[in-house]
């Protein structure tokens, strides 16, 4: 499969089929397809847990007793391919408590399933926005867990592992939880490995309307802050209980940031708390946690906060060494584009772009958006075509 990789090199996967490494049980291997349709009980309605833009999901257990989540490819196509051989390509380097690690693959001639741990408390979607709702589980403390967690995870991708990861899918349905609601990163189909050197890069559109940093859904420019961006719209999303982008009466759709600002800017913080909080928060954690997502969703990519400011932050430093008057200004989706969007009805978030070279937001309404890689000054652009 390593031909297929186009990002870089891909000798770890290549050369190994069970590597041991890091924290914890990080054995991976090869499984057989025979193996996996009997763990997933003939990969049945059943044992299916979701579905996405790759596939279905499905719970099984192997012969050894272990519990796992089995993604099966719908389509033999190229783009699922290129996906799926990123997505094996980056688990097999990264090896981080937040981050879900692989268990394993199977490509065979005509199936390609890639194999996890199952997470028994599913995704942060489902608890947030989905069938788990009901069930109120996320307390005050379980949240902060879980932001601080995939920020500590998303620090990793960005700052500690070489090369450099973007991760370009930040979203709730890609955060799991397990039986500690411990928060583990997931689904690098679309990631991005920076070559050493290099600050951003120009690419074709991916990723889940709702989350997309304007540079990035605008310009195709990618670099580290535009997972920041994403984060931002995830951290509201985990502290307000509201979807990314949510379906008014009338069937007007409206981001979360559009919701978000008026009440940051009158200071009604109880207002912005999620109600099946019941009102049981730290006041300073949560004003912490809205000023930290009115960082990470400016508008111009350089003002975000790094990983490592936004963990620092949300752990109760904070490293800029000022207080911050908490403001937001959000920038408005294109109304075509918020057609396309399916957030609001289910659990399935939908509102996946698969290649898009337009932009996807409109006029800038509230900011005036600059080139972020135009170089100040000399009218230079130094993003890179990857
Ligand atoms: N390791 C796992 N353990 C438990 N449940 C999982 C696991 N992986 C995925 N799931 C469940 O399967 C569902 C589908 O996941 P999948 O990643 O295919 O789609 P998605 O995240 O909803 O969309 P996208 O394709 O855009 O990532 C998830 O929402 C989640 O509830
Ligand atoms: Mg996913």
């Amino acid at each position: 499969m390593g031909s297929s990789l186009s990002c870089c090199g891909n000798d770890k996967v290549d050369e190994a089929t069970n590597i041991t490494g890091g924290a914890g049980n990080n054995t991976w291997r090869i499984f057989t397809y025979k193996e996996l349709h009997t763990a997933t009980n003939g990969f049945s309605e059943d044992n299916k847990l979701g579905e996405g833009g790759f596939g279905s999901v499905y719970w099984g257990r192997t012969s050894d007793g272990l519990q796992i989540a089995v993604k099966k490819l719908k389509a033999m196509n190229s783009k699922a391919e290129m996906e799926f051989a990123v997505e094996v390509e980056v688990l097999g380097r990264v090896r981080h408590k937040n981050l879900l690690g692989l268990r394993g693959y199977c490509a065979g001639t005509d199936q390609r399933l890639i194999v996890y741990d199952y997470m028994p408390n599913l995704s942060l979607l489902s608890h947030l926005h989905g069938h788990l709702a009901g069930d109120v589980q996320l307390d005050w403390k379980k949240r902060m867990k879980i932001a601080i967690g995939s920020a500590e995870g998303l620090l990793y991708l960005h700052h500690e592992v070489t090369p450099h990861i973007i991760h370009r899918d930040i979203k709730a349905s890609n955060v799991l939880l397990d039986s500690d609601f411990e928060p583990l990163v997931a689904d690098f189909g679309f990631a991005k490995l920076i070559p050493e050197g290099v600050s951003h890069m120009t690419t074709r559109v991916k990723g889940t309307l709702g989350y997309l940093a304007p540079e990035y859904a605008m310009w195709g420019k990618v670099s580290e802050s535009c997972d920041v961006y994403s984060f931002g719209i995830l951290l509201l999303e985990i502290v307000t209980g509201r979807k990314p982008i949510e379906k008014l009466p009338g069937g007007v759709k409206r981001t979360v940031t559009e919701w978000a600002e008026p009440l940051i800017t009158k200071g009604k913080f109880k207002d912005l708390a999620d109600p099946k909080l019941r009102g049981n928060f730290d006041e300073n954690q949560f004003k912490q946690s809205i000023n930290v997502a009115a960082l990470c969703v400016q508008s111009e990519p350089e003002n975000r906060p790094t990983m490592k400011v936004v963990v620092s932050m949300l752990k109760g430093h904070d490293p800029r060494g000022k207080v911050m008057q908490t403001r937001i200004k959000s920038v408005k989706y294109k109304e075509e584009l918020l057609e396309l969007d399916q957030t609001s009805d289910g659990e399935n978030d939908g509102g996946g772009l698969e290649e898009s070279e337009c932009g996807v937001f409109g006029p800038m309404e509230v900011q005036k958006m600059q080139d972020p890689y135009m170089r100040r000054g000399d009218g230079k652009k130094i993003g890179k075509k990857m």
